[in-house]
């Protein structure tokens, strides 16, 4: 197994093939935005869009045309605005919601009409109180109207992962048939592990005429914080397409994080052969817009964006850091976007790291008086939570000071 910390090499991307390339779909403007509290305006829904695009995300689902005139405006305007993407509009199993979303994406340089619709026994008999034979009627007459309006057209079996697997692979042929160019299997509930995942994409790739015609998507929930795990599970079996959002908002427990995706396939390239648009280096960018105008605070030690992402705070791991960053990093800071790793002065921080951040601060101790500047640091890290520079500063002057009485 080879150990690296580098973004990937030139020969890397040379031996790129379009059938390993992954498409990240990002739906932190539909899904994301459905997360309580985390309403985004007409600005910031832009703001959103802009980086998204010049990132390299492959298809933005700009929102929900049918649900408000806001939604339908500002998926208009992402539409007209967007240079790169395509643009997708969500849109129930009605011809209304259809039409609605067709007219927002009219403008864009390639738009997309997304429509789904529940068709696991409990979707059916509570949500929608529908038949089996009425979904299926409605699913040919979504696609078809879809279809009818624009070419691309992504059709979603809501609640995908508890469906019989006869019906699904009905439904999906049925949508395929009607003119679905993209097939998505959501995990609505988070509730799938990664080997039945497996199984179900490989299952319909396998039964369903027409699968090899479409490109397969996973759209997975985090409820058992899975959703990443799912979504590369369903890569494996044959699945091509990401359903994601900036970190990891959305529904309850929230969906894929793009960054975690993104950054996952390229550290484990070497187990994980596929390839993304995405330009890494302005994640870190994103994941701080989205937070700031959803108001959504990152959590520390989220994987890849949390402020711990790059932190070392243990002896032992910053005197590795120090000599080889690789000792613990798997991915350099620079392939997020963030500009260094930081150590964190602390209780567990040793002479290593209490060294570099004197000579950081421009301090060259002798060694009897570095000896006593880091015992006093390490009670004074004992009773303070964070022992910041000034802290530091403050020790040592007076260190400098009784040296000199
Ligand atoms: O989770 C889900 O099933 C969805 C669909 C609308 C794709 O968000
Ligand atoms: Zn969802």
């Amino acid at each position: 197994m080879t150990v690296s910390n580098s973004p990937a090499s030139a020969d890397a991307f040379a031996a790129r093939s379009e059938k390993d390339r992954i498409l990240i779909f990002d739906t932190t403007l539909r899904d994301g935005e459905q997360c309580p509290g985390a309403t985004m305006n007409f600005e910031e829904k832009m703001q959103v869009a802009e980086i998204l695009d010049e990132m390299g995300v492959d298809i933005i689902e700009a929102g929900f045309p049918a649900a408000s005139v806001g939604d339908f405006e500002s998926v208009a305007e992402i539409a007209k605005r967007s240079n790169n993407a395509v643009i997708a509009g969500l849109a129930r199993a009605n011809p209304k919601d259809i039409d609605r979303a067709g007219e927002a994406v009219r403008h864009a340089k390639r738009g997309r009409i997304h429509t789904f619709i529940g068709t696991s026994p409990l979707h059916r008999q509570y949500q929608l109180q529908m038949s089996a034979e009425q979904v299926y009627e409605a699913v040919v007459m979504s696609v078809t109207r879809a279809r009818n309006l624009i070419d691309d057209v992504e059709w979603s079996a809501m609640d995908a992962t508890r469906t019989e697997p006869d019906y699904l692979c009905r439904v999906v042929e049925a949508a395929i048939k009607s003119g679905a160019t993209t097939i998505n299997i959501p995990d609505t509930v988070g509730y799938t592990v990664p080997d039945e995942f497996v199984d179900i994409i490989t299952m319909l790739k396998e039964r369903v005429p027409g699968a090899d015609d479409v490109i397969f998507s996973t759209h997975c929930h985090n409820d058992l914080g899975l959703a990443v795990a799912n979504s590369l599970a369903g890569v494996k079996a044959g699945a091509r397409q990401i359903e994601c959002t900036i970190n990891g908002l959305g529904e309850r427990a929230g969906n894929a994080a793009l960054e975690e995706v993104v950054m996952a396939i390229k550290t484990r390239n070497d187990v994980m052969p596929y390839w993304t648009n995405i330009d890494s280096t302005m994640i870190a960018r994103a994941s701080r817009l989205v937070s700031a105008v959803t108001a959504f605070p990152v959590q520390y030690n989220k994987a890849i964006v949390g402020k711990n992402a790059f932190a070392h705070e243990s002896g032992i791991h910053q005197d590795g850091v120090l000599k080889n960053a690789s000792t613990y990093e798997i991915m350099t800071p620079e392939s997020v976007g963030v500009r260094a790793s930081s150590l964190v002065m602390g209780k567990h921080s040793g002479r290593h790291a209490f060294r570099e951040k004197l000579r950081d601060l421009g301090y060259e101790l002798g060694d009897n008086a570095f000896e006593d500047a880091f015992v006093r640091f390490k009670a004074l890290a004992d009773r303070k939570k964070h022992v910041y520079d000034e802290d530091i500063e403050a020790l040592v002057d007076q260190e400098i000071a009784q040296a000199n009485d």
